[in-house]
C-alpha cells in the first residue's frame, strides 16, 4: 500500500518572508527524492485562483470573503491536496485554514468560532507541521515596501496586523505540536537551518 503523503504548511502575516522559504522547502524536499507539489491558498485550482484574484482585489463584506476563503479551499482539498496525499505526494502549501482564523477571524473580527463552523463543515485534517514566520510590524512593512503593489489584505493598517498576527500566535500556543513559531528577523541562512532540522525529523532523519 502506498504510504499517505505529508502536509506542510506555511503561515504568517504579509512580509514575513514565508514565500521564500516555500520554495526552498519544496526543493529540499525534491532533493531527498520525494514527490511534492508545492501549492497555495487561495488559489491552487483553476477556479480557486479566479477566487484569489476576486480576493485580493475586490471590496466585498467579511462573510462572503470568508465563504470564498473556504470555497476556494473546499476546491483545493479535493482536486489537488487530498488526491496528491493519497498517492504518497508531500505537499507544501503556502497558506491554509490558520491563515482564515489569523486575517479573517483576528484581522477582520470575525472570531475563531465562525471559521471553526466552517473547517469542521469542510471535514478536512489538519496538516502534519505548521511553520509560522513571525516578524513584528516594523520589519514586516520594510519588507513590504519594496514588494509589488499591496492586495487589499496588504493595505491595512496597524491594528490589522496586530490583531492579525496575534490570532496566529493563539492558533500555535493551541497546537504547539503542529503549529512551529519561526523567528523571522533572522538571516535567511539561519531560518533554513531550523527549517532543515524540522524537516529532517518529519522525515525520521532525526539524530
Ligand atoms: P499571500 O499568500 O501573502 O501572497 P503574496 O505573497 O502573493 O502576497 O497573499 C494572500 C493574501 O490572502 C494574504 O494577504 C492573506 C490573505 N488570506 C486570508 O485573508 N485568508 C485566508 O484564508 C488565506 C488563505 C489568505
Amino acid at each position: 500500500m502506498t504510504t499517505r503523503g505529508r502536509f506542510i504548511t506555511l503561515e504568517g502575516v504579509d512580509g514575513a518572508g514565508k514565500s521564500t522559504h516555500t520554495v526552498w522547502i519544496a526543493d529540499f524536499l525534491r532533493a531527498q527524492g520525494l514527490d511534492v507539489v508545492s501549492t497555495r491558498e487561495p488559489g491552487g485550482t483553476p477556479l480557486g485562483e479566479k477566487l484569489r484574484a476576486l480576493l485580493l482585489t475586490d471590496a466585498m463584506g467579511l462573510d462572503t470573503e470568508t465563504l470564498l476563503m473556504f470555497a476556494a479551499r473546499c476546491e483545493h482539498l479535493h482536486q489537488v491536496i487530498e488526491p496528491a496525499l493519497a498517492r504518497g505526494a508531500w505537499v507544501v502549501c503556502d497558506r491554509y485554514t490558520d491563515a482564515t482564523y489569523a486575517y479573517q477571524g483576528g484581522g477582520r473580527g470575525l472570531g475563531a468560532a465562525r471559521v471553526a463552523t466552517l473547517e469542521s463543515w469542510m471535514q478536512a485534517g489538519q496538516p502534519d507541521r505548521t511553520w509560522l514566520f513571525d516578524v513584528p510590524l516594523e520589519v514586516a512593512r520594510a519588507r513590504l515596501a519594496d514588494a509589488r503593489e499591496p492586495d487589499r489584505f496588504e493595505r491595512e493598517g496597524a491594528a490589522f496586523f496586530e490583531r492579525t498576527r496575534e490570532a496566529y500566535h493563539a492558533r500555535a500556543a493551541a497546537d504547539p505540536s503542529r503549529i512551529r513559531i519561526v523567528d523571522s528577523t533572522q538571516s535567511i541562512a539561519q531560518v533554513r537551518a531550523g527549517l532543515e532540522a524540522g524537516l529532517r525529523e518529519l522525515l525520521g532523519q532525526s539524530a
